[in-house]
């Protein structure tokens, strides 16, 4: 139809054909909510829990009530338009007042309306505080500004952004935060709640913490994020549920309890300690400055070097082979041996932890089997070797006020790392080989 004919056709016919292109829409989004996997991942309407799907039932109950009564206004409204319309020489209309049946009808229908919907909801509210089973996973969910700390006490291991949950166990989430109010979030689960900074408890006292306890019914992935207003980066303080079997969650556990297996082996079978930062010299590579590698793995074929403890940055080339004509590239096992070393030897240790290395810092996220996760800085961009170097140069080019110091600036109260354009290729390399 051209726009002639839509002109033509009058604005009665141009309305009918906008409103049926708006139920078009809504009847294609239906169609979408109701499919297997769900287009919008953090829809709220596709709950794989029953926590989540007793709170959609609320929200359910409450909107048909409210379809039915918009239905029946619009109707009553119509009618009456219609009916009562004026003619030529109808007469004035007669002035009523009070009729008795009418207004103990209008006020009684919504008053049982009301507790009809408020009864389900307090029921729901009730239900959704209730403490856990026994024999619930217990997991301590720590906000951060700003990413998520994952503890598993009974596990005890930590890990962070990423919540590995067993499918059809009871989870206790146990949520409080370490700076300001964050709010845990994770819509195809369920609600969302405040994680709020404990209060000192007073001798005797267990600090104060909210929960959240439920079954995760389905495998899947689900993200989430924080649901209340934290500061800079808010927006970027994201986390996801990883739910799998729970033949698969206990080989999860069991991968991250061993977290870098290599870099213990060395001090476990009594050689060399891994770093020696005495022996380090590091050069910068030429042409790094200005052209950050754009490879995601060094070319081959790798040149094996001396491998292992002794392995010396300083022999190595830039990854790329950029700025040196003698040394090739090596392979990125090499690098990522440099790396732990690095890593291990410097301000890193501070404040991360890596499962089965001498890394205990507990003030960052816990970086054990970090290479897996998909994502870095709580879903500020995928992790990638070239967004990981640019992280560990300069993380507020990436994620703004994060708290964590480059290489030259400082993040937070802390100062720069000082890492070298070579180091920072080798820690890089080093994360992303933790799998
Ligand atoms: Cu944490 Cu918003």
């Amino acid at each position: 139809m051209s726009l002639r004919e839509v002109a033509a056709a009058g604005p009665l016919r141009g309305g009918v054909r906008q409103a049926g292109v708006v139920i078009a829409l809504l009847l294609t989004g239906i169609g979408v909510a109701r499919g297997q996997e769900p287009r919008y991942p953090q829809t709220t309407f596709e709950p794989v829990s029953a926590y989540g799907a007793s709170q959609n039932a609320v929200f359910a109950n409450t909107f048909w009530w409210t379809m039915g009564i918009l239905a029946l206004v619009i109707v009553l409204t119509l009618y009456a338009a219609w009916r009562f319309r004026e003619r030529p020489d109808s007469p004035e209309p007669e002035h009523i007042h009070g009729n008795t049946v009418l207004e103990i009808a209008w006020t009684l229908i919504p008053a049982v309306i009301v507790v009809l919907i408020a009864i389900p909801t307090i029921r729901t509210i009730f239900e959704n505080q209730r403490d856990a089973p026994a024999d619930a996973l217990r997991v301590e969910v720590v906000g951060h500004q700003w990413w998520w700390e994952f503890r598993y006490p009974e596990q005890g291991l930590v890990t962070a952004n990423q919540l590995y949950l067993p499918v059809g166990r009871p989870i206790d989430l146990r949520l409080h935060s370490a700076d300001v109010i964050h709010s845990f979030w994770i819509p195809r689960i369920g609600g969302k709640r405040d994680v709020n900074p404990q209060a000192k408890a007073h001798e005797g006292e267990q600090p104060s913490f909210n929960r959240i306890s439920f079954t995760v019914d389905s495998a899947g992935f689900y993200p989430g994020q924080c649901a209340e207003y934290c500061g800079d980066s808010h927006a970027i303080m994201r986390m996801s549920v990883v739910a799998v079997a729970p033949a698969e969650f206990d080989g999860w556990v069991a991968a991250m309890r061993r977290g870098d297996a290599a870099g213990g082996a060395p001090q476990a079978a009594g050689a060399q300690p891994v770093a020696q930062v005495s022996q380090l010299t590091v050069p910068t590579p030429t042409g790094a400055a200005q052209a950050p590698p754009t490879q995601a793995t060094p070319a081959q074929p790798a040149v094996a070097p001396a491998a292992g403890p002794g392995l010396d940055l300083g022999a190595l080339p830039s990854p790329t082979g950029i700025g040196s004509a003698v040394r090739p590239p090596v392979s990125d096992a090499a690098w990522a041996e440099a790396g732990r070393r690095v890593f291990l030897s410097k301000t890193c240790t501070a404040c991360h932890a890596i499962q089965g290395t001498t890394a205990v810092g507990a003030i960052g996220p816990n970086l054990t089997r970090v290479g897996a996760r998909p994502d870095i800085g709580a879903g500020a961009v995928d992790n990638e070797l070239e967004n990981l170097v640019r992280w560990i140069r300069d993380p507020q080019s990436v994620k703004p006020g994060a708290l964590m110091p480059g290489a030259q600036k400082p993040g937070g109260n802390f100062p720069p790392t000082g890492l070298s354009e070579a180091e920072i290729q080798a820690v890089a390399r080093y994360l992303l080989s933790l799998r």
